[in-house]
Formats: C-alpha cells, structure tokens, sequence
C-alpha cells in the first residue's frame, strides 16, 4: 500500500468512537482524494482509508438544541461506525468532504421553506442550513427518474452534471455554486446557491403586459452581453450547456439582468468525450440544426449553443418564438425544418441593422461559421453596452446599489405587474409524484406515436432515444398547451425532506 504523506493534508483533528467500556481516540486526517484514520497521529497503517468519491457516504448528526454537528456516522466493511469530534471540527469536516462525497441526513440539515421551481427533471426548493442559517437552493431528483433509463444512462447524466457544477462553481457570478449533495431514500439533493431572481421565461412572461409586449431594447442587450459573457466561460472550459432555453437562464438578484446565471446541466457534455451521452437532446423550439440531424458518430460542437442562445434572442427582440406551434408536435417539426426567415421589418428600435446582423449570425445553420461566444462579445450591438453594462456592474457590485436608468425601467416594470393578476400556480406543481409519472408514460407514448407518424426523415430518435430527454419535454408540453405561469412566486410551503 502507498505510504501516507502527511505533509500533504488538508486538516486533522481527534474524533472519538464510544465502546461500552472504553472509549478509543482516533486521529482523522483529510487528503485531497482521501481520509485515513488511525490510532496514532500521522501512522502508517491506519484502521480506516475512506476514499473520497460519491460512493462513499457520510451522514451527519447534529444537537438539535445547539444547532452543532455531534458526529458522523459511516459504513465500513458494511459495518455502522461512528465518530464523535468537536463541532467545531466536524464543521470544518464537513466543509471539506462538501461535494466530494455523498452526504447522508439532509432533514436535519436543512429546514425546507418553500418550492421555488420545477423542471422536467426535479423540484427546487429553498431551504435554511441550519448550522449557517443561510438560505439555498435544493434541488430534489428522484432517483426513480433516474433508473427510468434502462442502460443507466440517467445515473450517468446525474453525475455528469455534479462533475459539471463542481467545475463552474468557482464561477459565481455565472453559474451556480454546488455546495453539497445529499442523497436520501428515494432522492438525491443538489444543494446550490440560492437565485433571488426570477427566470428569464417569467421575465419575458410579465413582459408581455408592457406596451411594447417586450424587455427594453437596454434590458435585452445587457441579458445577451452577459449571456455570452457566460458561454464564454463555459465553452472555454470545453462544456457544451444543450439546453438553453429561458427557463434556464435565472437571475442572481431581484432587479438586476446583469446577474444572469446558467442553470440546469441536466444535459451538459464535455465536449472531449469520445461519444456524447444522448447525442440528441434539448428542448424543442431551441435546437441547433446539428444537433436534430447528427449520427452517433458525429459530433456536434459548443455553437450548439449559440443557435439555442440565438432562439432566445429572436424571442428577446420580436416577443415571439422563432419555431412556432400549436403544440408539441407542430414545435418539434417547425424545429426540424429549421426554416429560419429573417427578413423582419426594421424598426429602428428593436430589428436594427446592428441587432439582426447578430441574430443572422447566431441562427446561422451552419455550425461551422455560426458566430462564437468571444466573436459575439465584440460584435457591435453588444460592444455598443460596454460602457453602459460595466458601469451597471460596477455600481451594483461596489456600492451595493442599483444603477439608476436601470432601476428606472424596472420601476416602471413592477408597477404594471403589480397591477396585473398575481400569477397563479404552474400547472404542473399540482401534479404530485403518482401523478406525475403516469403523465410521463402518457407523454412518452404520445411522442412514440408522434414519432410513428412522422415521415422517415423525422424519425423519432431525438424523442425516444433515453427517458430522460424524453421527460424533458414534459415542460415544452405544458408550456405550449399552457401558458407559462411565474414559477418563483409560486412557492409552495413544504416541511420536510
Ligand atoms: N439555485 C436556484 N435558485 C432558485 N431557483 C432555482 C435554482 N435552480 C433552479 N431554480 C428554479 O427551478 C427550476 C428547475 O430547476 P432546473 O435545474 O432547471 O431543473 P430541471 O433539470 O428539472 O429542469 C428552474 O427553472 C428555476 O426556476
Ligand atoms: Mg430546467
């Protein structure tokens, strides 16, 4: 066995196991990919080596009272072993396995406070950690959803999209920060930073009760300069996002586009990997080309992106989708055909020379020549915001206050939705669990007969391939057949876990 360096650890402290006669003192010590804990302080054998992966699992007892961590509890040669340690250092503990491996006892950790959104894979709940007090972000997947694939390829894609969070979690103002996962009995808990604001499709949502049904032409520019601020980070890092659609663009902060985050990697790729896990994803109505047409061996790359980016921009400046339809089926073949007219009317406002001239490159078909995320930061309608957008941040940054053009439109925004009805409940937060799966064979056998009707050329593959893009067209579902109601103010109380 390799000898132990411990000049390489990252902490060390004393954790304690209570016998019935005798109590035996253990020196825990914490490596970056492992946690040995002996009899001696830095010995060579130690009793136990835990490796750190999401296989191993560590759950967590706390004095309810106190609202400290006691001890932890883990299973070694499929036996329950426990460690009393001072709170203080099993707090630090903690911290240090916090997303490395999976954590056990999340009802006690977190008090649940509201449902603050729904995709088509999971429900996203806020909650108070109760040794911080701090509110985040727990997003809950059924593991069931995820056996739903036969070949495992759900599991797969579940941590494909930890390894992804972990990766952009140094990116805060860009993407969610992952701080913990938990797994329960039949859930596993994506514990993220808490978003105050709301989705870009609740945005565009209350938009539409505004004169010109649409964002302020200020408001769109600054949503896309820091969209492509966000893609180039990811692409640079090599990930492809595959589902870029509004719903998951959020804001970081009430009030303030300039705190635009990526959400949901449920879809994400590494770009490096020999072969893509279900090469044929997305969400209908914001599909690149390549995308609907590639064969298993043939990769796409990260413009994929662009074009869905490009999707929303046509939404952004015209107030309509660009693959139009009635229902699921009419969006899914107006998306195939990809017949893209971009010979709108200039208005001098919105439909510019400057403004189109992105749009025709974004929704370019080919991939090859379609404009990149650093390309696109310096195109003229963006660049025109430097100014403008730097300035926004900097005073919203460094102040803490908001910018006043900004908060200006925003007032004028908040009273007339004020003024409207208060959004009700999302159509699909009434479906409970039973429900909810019955609905989903129903979607998937509607799209198998959806596929069988289609002509060779749209054969079903992009709906049929794996469970779970197929259920992720659930939401798309509901939301042609509904209208899209406001998911962060329909908050559900729940009271546990
Ligand atoms: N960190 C967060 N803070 C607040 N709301 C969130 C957060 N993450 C997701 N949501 C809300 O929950 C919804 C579903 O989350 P998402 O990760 O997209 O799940 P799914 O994979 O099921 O689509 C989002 O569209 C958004 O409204
Ligand atoms: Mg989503």
């Amino acid at each position: 066995m390799d000898s132990i360096d411990y000049k390489e650890a990252k902490f060390k402290f004393l954790g304690i196991r209570k016998h019935f006669f005798i109590d035996v003192t253990y020196h825990i010590t914490v490596f970056d990919e492992i946690v040995v804990m002996g009899r001696t302080a830095d010995c060579q054998n130690p009793k136990y080596r835990i490796k750190l992966s999401l296989d191993t699992k560590i759950n967590w007892e706390i004095i309810k009272s106190r609202k400290e961590l006691e001890y932890f509890e883990i299973v070694y040669q499929k036996k329950k072993k426990i460690f009393h340690a001072q709170a203080k250092d099993l707090l630090k503990f903690k911290q240090l396995l916090a997303g490395k491996i999976m954590f056990e006892g999340i009802g006690d950790l977190f008090q649940p406070l509201f449902q603050v959104g729904k995709g088509s894979s999971a429900k996203v709940y806020s909650a108070r950690n109760v040794l911080d007090n701090r509110v985040y972000a727990v997003k809950a997947i059924q593991k069931s959803f995820l056996k739903l694939s036969e070949n495992g390829s759900g599991m797969q894609a579940f941590q494909s999209e930890i390894q992804i969070l972990k990766t952009l979690s140094q990116y805060e103002q860009n993407f969610l920060v992952l701080s913990e996962i938990y797994e329960g009995d039949s859930t596993f808990y994506l514990v993220t930073s808490y978003l105050e604001g709301l989705s870009l499709s609740v945005e565009l949502e209350k938009a539409k009760t505004l004169p010109q049904q649409r964002l302020p032409v200020q408001s769109i520019k600054m949503i896309m300069k820091k969209l492509f601020t966000n893609l180039k980070i990811l692409h640079s890092l090599k990930i492809i996002h595959r589902d870029l659609k509004p719903d998951n663009l959020m804001f970081a902060r009430k009030n303030d586009y300039s705190s635009l985050v990526l959400v949901d990697f449920g879809l994400a790729t590494l770009e490096l990997v020999d072969q893509y896990l279900f090469p044929k994803c997305g969400t209908p109505g914001y599909v690149a080309p390549e995308v609907l047409s590639s064969r298993r061996d043939q990769k796409y790359n990260s413009k994929v992106d662009i074009f869905s980016a490009g999707c929303i921009f046509y939404k952004l400046l015209t107030g309509q989708s660009l693959f139009q339809g009635q229902n699921f089926d009419e969006v899914l073949r107006s998306n195939r055909h990809c017949h893209i007219n971009l010979e709108l009317p200039i208005d001098g406002n919105y439909i510019t020379d400057q403004s189109l001239d992105l749009l025709r490159k974004m929704l370019n078909t080919n991939g090859q020549i379609r404009i990149s995320a650093i390309q696109a930061l310096q195109h003229p309608f963006i660049d025109s915001t430097n100014q403008f957008s730097t300035q926004i941040i900097q005073t919203t940054g460094q102040l803490g206050i908001k910018n006043t053009i900004y908060q200006l439109n925003l007032a004028e925004f908040e009273s007339k939705y004020n003024s409207q009805n208060e959004i009700g409940d999302e159509q699909n937060y009434k479906i409970n669990d039973l429900k909810r799966y019955s609905f989903i064979t129903e979607v998937q056998q509607q799209m198998s007969l959806s596929a069988k009707r289609s002509s060779g050329q749209f054969s079903g593959t992009f709906y049929q391939k794996d469970p779970l893009s197929a259920l992720r067209t659930l939401k798309l579902y509901t939301e042609t057949s509904q209208p899209l109601k406001n998911s962060s103010h329909s908050q559900h109380s729940v009271s546990q876990f």
